[in-house]
């Protein structure tokens, strides 16, 4: 027996006498052995963490049911199995962290857990969880070689954060919503995950993914961030609203993008170097972005076609030799763009204007309070400050001109 504390080991013989007088089991403890653990069998209720560390090869956690705190085991190198035969709740933290040896873990009645942290479990191939577990705050699931997640279906989570596992094929959610992290990364080459409930999430983070299906998402209260993914499309058929910003970064086989009901991105509006995306399309009805435009890659068009309001700066930069800024800069010329600078570059013309105070006024109610920024070349207005570098004398003429028309 190997406790933190010597009173710890006073403490079971306690809890023992307590449970066969039907009170509360209650301590914190380090439990080393097996017979440690069954010492604890007499306590339905069991009040305290209880952490597992120590050359334990099987662990075997009888009689709590419901335990009102964590059970922690980290990095016991020759632990093969952990199981817990009548738990059915735990309040607090589940935690199976650096555990290369362990192929078993079964707790076939457990219900809930608080936060469910499986970290680098590299033997393991399933969890056992018989009436699966149905209610938890966050779930992370990484560095695993598990092959499913059967056993775990949650509604509502807080935080899902599943990445590197290289075996799991199959990743469908019955999630509806998710408040705070959504994150995937690294999913198997052959995953398709499917959130075919999920109605809103707060912030998600999808990188390195093969395909992913959002079906019925109408809303993103922050960030939808795809990057570095073998998406060949993104689709979001039912999303009305971003409250944060939307990147789509570096997917290199994007070639479409789908976002037909979407009317708001409150944050800025990213799409760069997806190298497959020939146009930018797919956003018909949004109007209105709330913070900046960083578009970047080779693409023939950028074509947004209700837009009537960027309050952040734009940055439009293709190197299609297709590309042409005219609309854009048309866009910027009506007033469009509130941040303080404005730029489009296409292969044969570049057009910058830093919009100042000046011009803020002269277009109306904008909040712009941009200055002149270093690039650019001062013009007679003082109102837009012009800045053309061009390979085509007669491309930077015309957007010269079309910026004193
Ligand atoms: C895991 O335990 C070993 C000793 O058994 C120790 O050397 C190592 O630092 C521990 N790793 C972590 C991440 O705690
Ligand atoms: C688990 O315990 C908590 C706290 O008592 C309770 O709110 C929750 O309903 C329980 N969950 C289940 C599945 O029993
Ligand atoms: C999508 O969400 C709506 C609204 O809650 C729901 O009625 C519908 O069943 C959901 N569709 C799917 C496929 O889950
Ligand atoms: C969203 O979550 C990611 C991690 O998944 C984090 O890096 C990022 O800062 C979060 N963004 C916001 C706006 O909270
Ligand atoms: C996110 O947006 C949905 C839909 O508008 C809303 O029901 C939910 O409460 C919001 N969640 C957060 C965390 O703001
Ligand atoms: C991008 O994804 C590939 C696998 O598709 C991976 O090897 C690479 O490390 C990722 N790069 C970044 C910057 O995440
Ligand atoms: C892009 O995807 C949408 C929705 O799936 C589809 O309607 C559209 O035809 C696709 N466009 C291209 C160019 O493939
Ligand atoms: C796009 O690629 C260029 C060139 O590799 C790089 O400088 C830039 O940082 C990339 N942009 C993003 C948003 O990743
Ligand atoms: C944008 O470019 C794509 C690819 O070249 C082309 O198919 C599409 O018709 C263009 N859209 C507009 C509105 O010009
Ligand atoms: C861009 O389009 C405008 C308007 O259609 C046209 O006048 C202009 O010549 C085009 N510029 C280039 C470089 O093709």
């Amino acid at each position: 027996m190997r406790f933190a504390l010597p009173w710890a080991f006073a403490a079971v013989g306690a809890l023992a006498a307590e449970a066969s007088g039907n009170t509360v089991c209650s301590s914190s403890l380090t439990v080393a052995s097996q017979s440690d653990l069954d010492g604890l069998a007499g306590c339905p209720l069991f009040v305290g963490n209880i952490v597992i560390d120590g050359p334990l090869t099987s662990a075997n956690i009888p009689g709590i049911q419901m335990l009102q705190g964590s059970l922690i085991v980290k990095n016991i190198t020759d632990l093969t199995s952990i199981t817990a035969p009548d738990l059915v709740n735990i309040t607090g933290a589940l935690t199976l962290e650096i555990l290369q040896s362990l192929s078993v873990v079964s707790f076939p009645k457990l219900k809930s857990a608080g936060d469910i942290t499986f970290v680098t479990l590299t033997s393991l191939d399933t969890f056992q969880l018989d009436s699966g577990i149905t209610s938890a705050k966050s779930l992370i699931i990484s560095d695993t070689t598990i092959k499913s997640i059967a056993g775990i279906s949650l509604e509502t989570v807080d935080t899902l954060n599943i990445n590197n596992n290289k075996f799991l094929t199959t990743l469908d959610f019955n999630l509806q919503s998710v408040s705070n992290i959504l994150e995937l990364s690294s999913t198997a080459s052959n995953v398709e995950v499917s959130f075919p409930y999920l109605q809103w999430a707060n912030n998600v983070t999808l990188r390195d993914i093969v395909s992913v299906s959002l079906p019925n998402v109408t809303a993103i209260n922050s960030t939808l961030s795809f990057t570095n993914s073998s998406l060949q499309e993104i689709s979001c058929p039912f999303l009305k609203t971003i409250g944060g910003s939307l990147a789509i970064v570096s997917n290199n086989q994007l070639t479409n993008t789908s976002f037909p009901s979407l009317t708001t991105i409150s944050g800025g509006f990213q799409v760069a170097n997806n190298s497959h995306l020939a146009a930018i399309e797919g956003f018909p009805v949004l109007q209105k972005i709330g913070g900046a435009i960083d578009v970047v890659g080779a693409f023939d068009n950028v074509t947004i076609p209700m837009i009537n309001d960027v309050s952040g700066g734009v940055l439009i930069d293709s190197s299609s030799e297709q590309f042409n800024c005219s609309d854009w800069n048309n866009f910027q010329k009506m007033g469009g763009v509130h941040g303080d600078s404005y730029k489009c570059k296409a292969l044969s013309s570049s057009t910058s204007v830093a919009i100042t105070a000046n011009s803020a006024t002269k277009t109306g109610s904008r909040s712009a309070t941009g200055t002149g920024s270093a690039s650019s070349s001062s013009s007679s207005g003082g109102a837009y400050h012009v800045d053309v570098s061009s390979a085509s004398t007669l491309g930077a003429l015309a957007a010269l001109i079309f910026q004193f028309l």
